[in-house]
């Protein structure tokens, strides 16, 4: 089975660089590349008229200063929405990103990007996986995405949209189940996503063994995360990697990410640098 070449940095800014902007939004990618961070984790949904949005929760209410579901929202609802004063400010008037607005984004910037598709319930996991993957796909060259998904059935109706050396999949678990391996092989997946806080040794040995490069979500805190390298961690996904930048510059090599100490693109891809 081949897979696209993709070499991962070790550390993902989580929902952009979502400790210094708000979630999700095209500041907070910008934000994640002014901080020297080369992918991003972001989430994918539906509007009610089938429009994919980069956002996470089932409803606008804690992220925007108005108030209902999406899929009650067509474009031109989601688009009247301040979605960056909650958070600051100094992000009042940020739009709420289509997914076709944040592809131009990270293309412009030859930024990676997890995307999840975030199959909230009353969403259609088969119409998030339609409407998203090819557009993906045609914005992007294919070392440059994974998509991962805490639905199954999202997953398949992806690897069925495009085969494993076109499209890197990732099974995203809270707590990774015993036959996290027969999940994995159903639908050929790249990658592992795991909950750091409910991982244990033993599942991350035997994930990283099985050569599958294991992502750990959401980490803030580097000292406590120093195991997890130890134990095979691929990858990193955090609200602020800016904070692992001590940490993180002497570990062992793994085949599916770049070195830290790469030299950096000067023109896109600083190093992370410490706030
Ligand atoms: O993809 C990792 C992580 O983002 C999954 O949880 O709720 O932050 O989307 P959540
Ligand atoms: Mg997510």
């Amino acid at each position: 089975m081949s897979h696209p070449h993709i070499k991962l940095p070790r550390l993902i800014a989580h929902r952009g660089l979502s400790a210094h902007a708000p979630e999700n939004t095209l500041s907070a990618v910008r934000a994640a590349h002014t901080a020297g961070c080369q992918w991003v984790e972001l989430d994918v949904q539906l509007l009610g008229d089938n429009t994919a949005v980069i956002w996470h929760d089932r409803d606008v209410n804690r992220c925007s200063n108005g108030r209902g579901r999406l899929r009650d929202m067509n474009l031109a609802d989601a688009k009247a929405l301040d979605v960056g004063s909650w958070f600051s400010p100094d992000f009042t008037g940020e739009r709420m990103a289509t997914l076709a607005d944040m592809l131009a984004l990270l293309k412009t910037l030859k930024m990676g990007v997890n995307l999840e598709l975030k199959v909230n319930r009353g969403h259609d996991p088969a119409a998030l996986a339609e409407a998203a993957i090819p557009v993906l796909m045609k914005a992007l060259p294919s070392e440059k995405y994974v998509v991962s998904s805490f639905s199954a059935k999202a997953l398949a109706h992806a690897r069925a949209l495009a085969s494993t050396d076109q499209l890197a999949l990732g099974c995203l678990f809270d707590r990774v189940p015993s036959d996290w391996q027969a999940r994995c092989q159903s639908i050929q997946a790249w990658s592992l996503h795991a909950n750091w806080k409910k991982l244990t040794q033993q599942r991350a040995r035997a994930v990283s063994s099985a050569g599958y490069p294991l992502i750990c979500f959401t980490a803030n805190d580097p000292a406590r995360f120093i195991p997890f390298w130890k134990w095979g961690t691929t990858a990193v996904i955090s609200d602020d990697p800016t904070l692992f930048s001590n940490t993180s510059a002497n570990l062992p090599d793994s085949h599916h990410a770049e070195s830290i100490l790469a030299a950096p693109d000067e023109d896109t891809s600083p190093q992370i640098k410490r706030r």
